[in-house]
């Protein structure tokens, strides 16, 4: 019987995934689930097969000019690929996977909690009940904004964006949406396209940007772009911290242009923006948007099927480099 391929897991996963990734492969682990180095990775990949990492790994022109020619593929555990040279690795013919669709609807669901936590002011309720301050009720207190009947704006309409537009529709908001292409009536839903950005911000009294952080589409939401939304909207991210000029955006939270805001992705990760914490209209969340359970072993099935597929011969469903 043929050796097994040697295949490292950059990090701790789930049992359930671990356990299926060792009945086929000699495997690497990360038990104490530390974070890797550029140097590390380079190590590593002299020694082994595939790699199977997350979004925290690394992958610039440099450290894939410098992997070892024993690795021929990185299967990732993400669907963004934004930590990845592509080009880089198109040189190198080493194959990249990622894991489209098992994590729409975790993503999703975070879009609609952040929407409902920033404009129901879930982080000045929460801190007041929690530190015992909540002495008195009236109706003029608390006072947020309602979610149901406004209209959404979604950068990008892909498969989270989709899901995010059907959830809202739950809420009885009107959807529009920016994206390269228009989508197909089925999948549009009575959703309004916009073939220009700034014609959608206009309409937005809630945006979501649910794009992939390209060379298109970095720092897509900058000083202009907050310009042209209506005064007062609430903006939630689910989709990368490099999407938003974070200066222009805490400008925008100072001037009330945004009355709320709702972030699981910031330009520094792990860690966040230390700026953001003086401001309880913004309600944050570490990067959990595909943190279920559910999620992460699917996430784990898609990514070990991608390198199942590569190391029988065949093309892996995901590949993308
Ligand atoms: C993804 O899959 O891109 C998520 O952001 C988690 O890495």
């Amino acid at each position: 019987m043929a050796e097994k391929p040697v295949l490292w897991i950059t990090r701790k996963l789930s049992d359930y995934t671990q356990a299926r990734a060792a009945r086929d492969y000699q495997l690497v682990l990360n038990p104490e689930d530390t974070l890797h180095t550029a140097e590390t990775i380079i190590e590593m990949s002299h020694k082994v097969d595939g790699i199977l990492p997350c979004h925290s790994e690394m992958f610039s022109a440099d450290v894939v000019a410098r992997l070892g020619n024993r690795t021929k593929i990185v299967a990732n555990y993400s669907v963004g690929i934004d930590h990845c040279d592509l080009p880089a690795f198109q040189a190198r013919g080493i194959r990249v996977t990622n894991t489209p669709d098992v994590l729409s609807d975790a993503t999703a669901e975070v879009a609609m909690l952040l929407m409902l936590g920033a404009a129901r002011r879930a982080v000045e309720g929460d801190r007041m009940v929690r530190d015992q301050k909540w002495t008195s009720w009236s109706p003029s207190f608390m006072v947020g904004q309602q979610v149901s009947g406004k209209r959404l704006g979604i950068i990008g309409m892909g498969r989270v964006g989709q899901i995010v537009a059907k959830r809202a529709q739950g809420f009885d908001m009107t959807v529009h949406y920016f994206n390269r292409h228009r989508l197909e009536p089925a999948l549009e839903k009575n959703a309004i396209f916009h073939k220009d950005l700034h014609s959608m911000l206009a309409v937005s009294d809630f945006l979501s940007l649910n794009c992939p952080a390209t060379e298109d589409t970095r720092g897509i939401m900058g000083p202009e772009a907050f310009s042209y939304l209506p005064d007062g909207a609430i903006m939630v991210n689910t989709a990368r911290g490099a999407l938003v000029d974070e200066e222009a955006f805490l400008a925008a939270i100072t001037s009330g242009k945004l009355s709320a805001a709702g972030l699981d992705c910031f330009a520094t990760e792990p860690g966040g923006n230390p700026k953001f914490a003086r401001h309880d209209n913004i309600f944050m969340l570490p990067h959990i948007g595909s943190a279920t359970q559910e999620t992460r072993d699917a996430m784990g099935d898609r990514a070990l099927d991608n390198l199942d597929a590569f190391f029988a011969g065949r093309t892996p469903v995901d590949l993308v480099a």
